[in-house]
């Protein structure tokens, strides 16, 4: 049942290739520039003209949404806010009929984010699914939606139905912003056609696990450990923080990386690992000067890096080489090596992977 892995959680990040190619299955032909969700059919037209878009769901599934913000304002122009379902649902929000709100959720009966539904819903707005659990709670009580095709997730650490809900949510932000007409035609096929490569890159990034596993047996026994990333991965480093939490208690915490300097960076000293994304992107110089302050207070510097980066290399103690990705697609990439991380680091501890102290695979009670 574990097809020969240790433990679910090491299977379903090996099976993200496939999870994340299943969740394209069908919607995307890039050669022929075509990309269709079958289950926002009837409401493509209403997601273009939205005003605003409002995305739920808690802890995985919320940082998934926090990708999407990205993704939905650069490529569709919709402003779009993300929130805990458990603070929308009690904080009388301002909904209005021509909103959209997105609900993310693996199980589909996470207790907040269902009654967030129910609320949005009595204020009149359009509510689309993004789930994993077919005929679950929440994909029943939405109006459309797009279901992640990750399979079942067994371990209680979210991996494949993370980067499963990122594709999704990509591919609705291109319907939308292809609909809309704000994303050239190049963009847009462009686009498409490196998402189909996207399994073929997370394949070669799950070659490297045993540089991880070097790296983890380095800082197995680390008693903090601070992620940094910037623009979409910034959420990417909230998700390695939370991954490692969940499954090593090693108390972690996700910054984008120039919030540092408002706080975080007095924790830092010798002690202090500091994993790092950045990669070349639009953000990378910033992120230089970043991990300059870090290495500058003797921090210990792992960083995810574009292949070839060799700036980043000289300046850090330990480096993970990722494969060269669009700005937007980043994440898909950039979270794998954050998820073996803490894999290695929690097996090393001789913690139980699959099911962390005090945790449920869904938290039905709010
Ligand atoms: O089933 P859901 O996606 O609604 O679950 C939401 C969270 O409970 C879930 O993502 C949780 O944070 C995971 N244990 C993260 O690994």
């Amino acid at each position: 049942e574990k097809g020969g892995f240790e433990h679910f959680m090491l299977k379903e990040i090996f099976e993200q290739p496939r999870s994340i190619a299943d969740s394209m299955r069908g919607r995307v032909r890039a050669d022929e520039g075509h990309l269709r969700l079958g289950g926002l059919r009837d409401y493509v037209d209403r997601l273009a003209a939205s005003e605003r878009i409002v995305i739920v769901g808690c802890g995985t599934s919320w940082h998934a949404g926090l990708v999407a913000e990205y993704i939905f304002e650069e490529l569709a122009r919709i402003p779009v806010e993300v929130e805990y379902a458990s603070e929308f649902r009690y904080r009388n929000p301002i909904i209005q009929e021509r909103d959209i709100v997105i609900a993310i959720s693996q199980s589909g009966e996470t207790a907040d984010t269902l009654a967030a539904i129910e609320l949005a819903k009595s204020k009149g707005a359009t509510i689309f699914g993004v789930c994993n659990v077919v005929g679950s709670s929440i994909a029943r009580a939405t109006h459309a939606g797009a279901y992640t095709h990750a399979g079942p997730e067994i371990g209680v650490a979210s991996t494949k139905a993370f980067t499963a809900q990122v594709t999704v949510l990509t591919l609705m932000a291109l319907t939308a912003a292809h609909k809309k007409g704000t994303l050239s035609e190049t963009l847009f096929r462009q686009l498409l056609a490196e998402m189909e490569h996207i399994p073929a890159l997370v394949d070669q990034v799950l070659q490297k696990a045993e540089k991880v596993k070097e790296i983890a047996y380095i800082f197995t026994y680390a008693k903090n450990f601070i992620y940094l990333g910037r623009g979409l991965n910034f959420p990417v480093a909230l998700e390695g923080a939370l991954k490692l939490k969940e499954i090593s208690y090693i108390h972690a915490e996700g910054y984008p990386a120039a919030e540092m300097k408002h706080g975080p960076i007095a924790l830092i000293d010798e002690d202090m690992p500091v994993v790092v994304i950045a990669t070349k992107d639009s953000s990378y110089e910033k992120v230089v000067s970043n991990i300059q302050e870090v290495k500058a207070r003797k921090g210990r510097v792992i960083a995810v890096v574009t292949e070839g980066d060799e700036q980043i290399r000289s300046m850090v103690d330990f480096v993970i080489e990722i494969p060269k990705v669009h700005d937007i697609l980043m994440p898909l990439v950039s979270v794998i090596p954050l998820q073996l991380l803490s894999y290695y680091i929690a097996v090393m501890r001789g913690r139980n992977v699959d099911q962390p102290r005090n945790l449920a695979k869904s938290v039905t009670v709010e």
